[in-house]
C-alpha cells in the first residue's frame, strides 16, 4: 500500500512529535537526571498507547525511507525555494507545529531548543555550539511543508546499503523495497568500504535539512552535530563502522558530546526569554545571515 491511501491517523500515528523523543529518553535515560522532575514524569506517564503509536510511526518509516525516496526528497528541499524568513520568524513558524494530544505539559518546540542551548551555555561550551542547540530542530518545518511524521523525525540511518540491525525495530525494513534490492542489501551497497559518511546518504528526516540549510555558517564539529543528531545506531550504538573514515571517527566525540544536551535538558520551567533576548541576537547575528532559505 502507498502511504497516501492511508489515513491521517496511518500516516501520522504519533499524537505528536515528542512522542518520538519521550521514547528515545525511556531507550537511553541517563542515570544522572534520572530523577529529575521531566525524567520521572515521563516514566510515570509513559504508557503502552504511546508505545504501540511509536511502533506504529518506526513501521513506515523503515518502511517507505528507501534510497529513491531520499534522493527525491534531497531534490525537492535542497533547493530551499519554499519560503525565505527572518531567523526570528522561522522559530515562530516552527511553534505552529502544536501538541494537539497534551496540551498542558509538553513544551513548544523553541522551548526545547532554547533548554537545549541554555545546558550548552551553562556548561561553558563555544558560543557555535549554543548555536548548534538552538538550531538543530528547526528541520522540522518540515511538517509544516506537509511532509509526513516518518519523514521528518526519528532514528536515521544510511540508505542504499544493508540496514543495520542496530536500529530500532530492525524488523520493519523487511517490507521497504530496497530490502530485497540487490543493488542496495548488501553490506556496502552503493558505497565504498569507509567512503565517510559524507558520501553516505542518510534517511530523509530534520537532520539533513538543517544541516544544508547551516553548512556554511558552522564550524565542522557543529555541522556533525546536526547533520547525525538523529543517528542513534551510530553514535549510541557503534554500528556502521565500515563506512566511516578517519575524519567521521574523530568528529563522532562531538556528536556523542551534544546528545545529552537534547535528550535530557527538558525541563518543565521555560527559560526567562526577556533575560536571554539579547545574548541571542548576539549570537545569530554574529554566525547567520539576515534571512534562511528553506
Ligand atoms: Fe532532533
Ligand atoms: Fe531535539
Amino acid at each position: 500500500m502507498q502511504p497516501n491511501q492511508l489515513s491521517s491517523k496511518e500516516i501520522n500515528p504519533l499524537g505528536s512529535l515528542d512522542e518520538w523523543e519521550d521514547d528515545l529518553l525511556q531507550r537511553y535515560p541517563d542515570p544522572e537526571t534520572i530523577a529529575t522532575a521531566k525524567a520521572t514524569e515521563a516514566y510515570r506517564n509513559y504508557e503502552e498507547p504511546a508505545r504501540d503509536t511509536v511502533r506504529e510511526f518506526y513501521k513506515l518509516n523503515h518502511t517507505y525511507q528507501t534510497y529513491a525516496f531520499v534522493c527525491e526528497k534531497r531534490e525537492q528541499y535542497l533547493a530551499f525555494d519554499k519560503k525565505e524568513m527572518a531567523v526570528w520568524d522561522a522559530f515562530e513558524f516552527l511553534n505552529q507545529l502544536v501538541d494537539d494530544s497534551d496540551p498542558d505539559t509538553d513544551l513548544d518546540q523553541f522551548q526545547h531548543l532554547l533548554q537545549t542551548s541554555e545546558a550548552i551555555r551553562r556548561d561553558g561550551h563555544p558560543d557555535w555550539m549554543v548555536l548548534t542547540g538552538l538550531m538543530h530542530d528547526m528541520g522540522k518545518v518540515l511538517c509544516l511543508f506537509g511532509e509526513p511524521q516518518w519523514a521528518v523525525v526519528g532514528d536515521t540511518f544510511p540508505v542504499g546499503c544493508a540496514y543495520s540491525d542496530k536500529i530500532i525495530y530492525p524488523e520493519f525494513f523487511k517490507d521497504n523495497p530496497d530490502f530485497n534490492d540487490e543493488r542496495y542489501n548488501t553490506k556496502y551497497g552503493i558505497y565504498e568500504p569507509n567512503c565517510g559518511l559524507k558520501n553516505v546518504h542518510m534517511s530523509w528526516g530534520h537532520d539533513e535539512y538543517i544541516y544544508q540549510m547551516m553548512k556554511d555558517h558552522l564550524p565542522e564539529e557543529g555541522l556533525y552535530m546536526l547533520r547525525y543528531h538523529s543517528f542513534y545506531s551510530w553514535h549510541r550504538e557503534g554500528a556502521y563502522d565500515h563506512l566511516l573514515d578517519d575524519h567521521d571517527r574523530e568528529m563522532l566525540k562531538w556528536v556523542k558530546l551534544f546528545n545529552p544536551y537534547d535528550l535530557y535538558s527538558k525541563s518543565p520551567e521555560p527559560p526567562d526569554w526577556k533575560v536571554l533576548k539579547p545574548y541571542y541576537t548576539a549570537l545569530i547575528e554574529k554566525f547567520l545571515p539576515k534571512t534562511l532559505k528553506f
